[in-house]
């Protein structure tokens, strides 16, 4: 991929400065870049003391043996206590941590005071389990405050968790455990999901049957449903009975720094997936900064939601670890946002009075689908900072986000990061950049990163290439757990001395950073590289078109040749003429090279369980092969239906 053929296809001029009201009360003003650009370092030192150190760090950064860094390694802390107990001690131990919502409506209120006995109990039971400081614990459960619950309780004794997400599978949860080498299940009968109680105890036990879990010891249940469950005697146990005789009092116990605070696991396209290493407290610091600066956080007064399940690194950083840290009160919402009705979450943001609501592009776009009128039934008024994160956000749905969630009014922050850098890294902030539709435009205060071409070379303003990051960051991950080689292999060495993101990016003419997608999506077409994001967006700001995703196929004459996957709006219809507006539309939009030769209308996109659609499947579809791996799609039949559609294209 050449410099000048990324193509810098789409010019989007629409920007929007912060509302005067929220940047007179910003917490964090322009003045921000000024003392990060003077001396990065000494910026995260004095965001770290935002946190509570039981011996303050005099060190920073240690990157005396890069890429493996090391930040404020004399120091030592508690992350649960500080996300907890110290917002107790200062006076707020009746304020709400959490607002818990179920889906066939319970509710359930923890504040910061019942927080703390509820956590304190369940390390108290993981101590009496035989857990100790360094142990692994895996974590499979729904969303439900005992996740919230444990994943502090392990903090607390600095035995590092291992969440892995309730939808996935026996076989999946069986590697994380085996990887990790975990010794102890947190998990429960079950959680409620589309209306329905659904097991979640069975793919434990099933897990557990494969070698490489032989260390597990207990598998403790949470009940949520109610459901019967098989019950292996002397393994299992309820955490009504375990957690639930504990003494409410724990006094946590400080560790270095870089004590592994948690494992991850992200899949990848390739191969194993990689335990991604988070430590404590450089990581803390900068989920809780980017938590305070980009949502603009008021602990006294705003009521803070983010839609992400836990068992993505979105929960961890932004549900568990940031909002905690800075005494936040937030809404832990269980289940899915068109069950019972499609007005769910409006609902929520209405009975709560959500001011700060932080959710994903694909769920965006189902809303838009399923109609304007659907959150015009609700008092959405209390909302006043709208987040964005998961993917590129389509211009059109970041408008809609605007428009119809946020009035008008809130500003839309698109928030750049992964699971490898622990928290934001390039993001506007609500009282500073005018926002513009689309991208996620400035690394934060204190984060370096650029674009550059394939001789690592950055790229003039208006030019495309490679996303990179040139500093070091507080949250990066430390390594692949287990695995160094391949920690420098899959991000140090495509780029020496850089991390590499593996996203593909273009710079505006102001500099600012619009992200393309993984560079494993971006096409080549007659010598062009064309991004798959930037026709989806062209095809989602038609009119009819809800949602589209794009690949590359091969083809003899163009060596890729844009095949493109729409799902159309509620009262669109397939007629024939519909392909050929749509790719005059394209045409108008970016230029001929980029109209797509096929276009296919679908009733739903293949997407994997945190909502990415799955372009490669879309890719065996189009280039007429057996489909690959399908393991990780939220839901296997839509692959059946796309390809019944196949015939009629061409
Ligand atoms: C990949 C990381 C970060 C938490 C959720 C995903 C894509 C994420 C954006 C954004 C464009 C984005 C990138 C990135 N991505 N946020 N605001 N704009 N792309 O974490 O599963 O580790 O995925 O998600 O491709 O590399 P993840």
């Amino acid at each position: 991929m050449s410099n000048e053929s990324l193509a810098n296809l789409m010019s989007e001029e629409r920007s929007f400065p912060p509302p005067p009201a929220l940047a007179a009360e910003a917490n964090v003003t322009a003045s921000a870049y000024e003392a990060a650009a003077e001396d990065r370092t000494a910026f995260w030192a004095e965001q770290a003391r935002r946190l509570s150190w039981s011996t303050e760090p005099t060190e920073t950064l240690d990157w005396s043996n890069p890429p493996f860094a090391k930040w404020f390694a004399d120091g030592r802390l508690n992350v649960a206590y500080n996300c907890v107990d110290r917002h107790v001690e200062a006076g707020h131990g009746d304020r709400v941590a959490l607002h818990f919502e179920g889906e066939p409506g319970d509710s359930r209120t923890l504040t910061y005071a019942e927080l703390q006995r509820e956590v304190s109990r369940a390390a108290n039971a993981l101590t009496e389990l035989g857990v100790a400081t360094g142990d692994r614990v895996a974590v499979y459960l729904p969303m439900i405050p005992e996740a919230v619950i444990t994943m502090l309780a392990c903090a607390r004794i600095g035995a590092p968790h291992s969440v892995v997400f309730g939808g996935f599978s026996a076989d999946a949860l069986a590697t994380r455990i085996q990887d990790a080498d975990a010794r102890v299940v947190v998990t429960s009968d079950g959680g409620y999901r589309r209306g329905k109680p659904s097991a979640l105890k069975p793919a434990v036990d099933e897990a557990l049957t494969r070698p490489g879990t032989e260390n597990i010891r207990n598998v403790l249940v949470v009940r949520r449903t109610g459901e019967e469950t098989a019950w292996t005697e002397g393994r299992d146990l309820w955490w009504h009975d375990v957690v639930g005789r504990q003494s409410d009092e724990h006094t946590p116990e400080a560790f270095d720094a870089e004590h592994p605070l948690y494992i991850l696991y992200t899949s990848g396209t390739t191969g194993k997936p990689k335990g991604i290493l988070h430590t404590s407290g450089g990581y803390l610091t900068q989920a809780a900064w980017t938590h305070h600066a980009v949502f603009d956080l008021k602990p006294e007064s705003d009521v803070y939601w983010c839609t992400a399940d836990v068992g993505w690194v979105t929960g961890h950083s932004y549900i568990v670890y940031g909002p905690l840290a800075n005494g936040a009160t937030q809404v832990l919402y269980e289940g899915t946002p068109d069950t019972p009705h499609h007005g769910r979450w409006w609902e929520i943001v209405q009975k709560y009075g959500v001011t700060l609501l932080y959710t994903a592009p694909t769920a965006i776009r189902a809303c838009m689908k399923w109609g304007d009128e659907i959150p015009a039934k609700f008092d959405l008024s209390s909302l006043r900072v709208l987040g964005s994160v998961g993917e590129p956000i389509n211009p059109e749905a970041w408008m809609w986000y605007r428009e119809h969630i946020g009035g008008n009014r809130a500003p839309v922050v698109d928030t750049w990061w992964q699971t490898e850098t622990g928290a934001m890294m390039i993001s506007p902030l609500p009282g500073v950049t005018a926002a513009k539709p689309g991208s996620a435009q400035v690394p934060l205060p204190g984060i370096a990163a650029t674009v550059v071409d394939d001789d690592a070379n950055p790229v003039p303003d208006g030019g495309g290439g490679y996303l990179v990051l040139t500093e070091p960051w507080p949250s990066m991950l430390r390594t692949i757990w287990g695995d160094d080689q391949r920690f420098l292999d899959t991000y140090w060495s495509r780029f020496p001395g850089r991390y590499f993101a593996g996203d593909g990016a273009k710079k505006d003419k102001d500099g600012d950073i619009w992200l393309l997608g993984r560079v494993d999506d971006v096409m080549l077409v007659s010598g062009h590289n064309i991004s798959t994001t930037e026709v989806e967006s062209a095809l989602v700001s038609h009119p009819k078109v809800a949602e589209a995703a794009v690949v590359g196929a091969t083809d003899p004459q163009t060596t890729q040749a844009i095949c493109a996957f729409v799902i159309l709006r509620g009262t669109a219809s397939e007629d024939e003429g519909l392909v050929e507006e749509l790719r005059a539309h394209v045409g108008k939009q970016l230029g001929a090279i980029a109209k797509p030769k096929r276009i296919l209308p679908v009733a739903e996109l293949p997407k994997t369980r945190s909502g990415k659609i799955m372009r490669r499947l879309l890719r065996d579809v189009a280039e007429q092969r057996e489909l690959g791996d399908v393991t990780t799609l939220t839901d296997s039949s839509v692959m059946d239906l796309i390809q019944r559609k196949l015939p009629d294209a061409s």
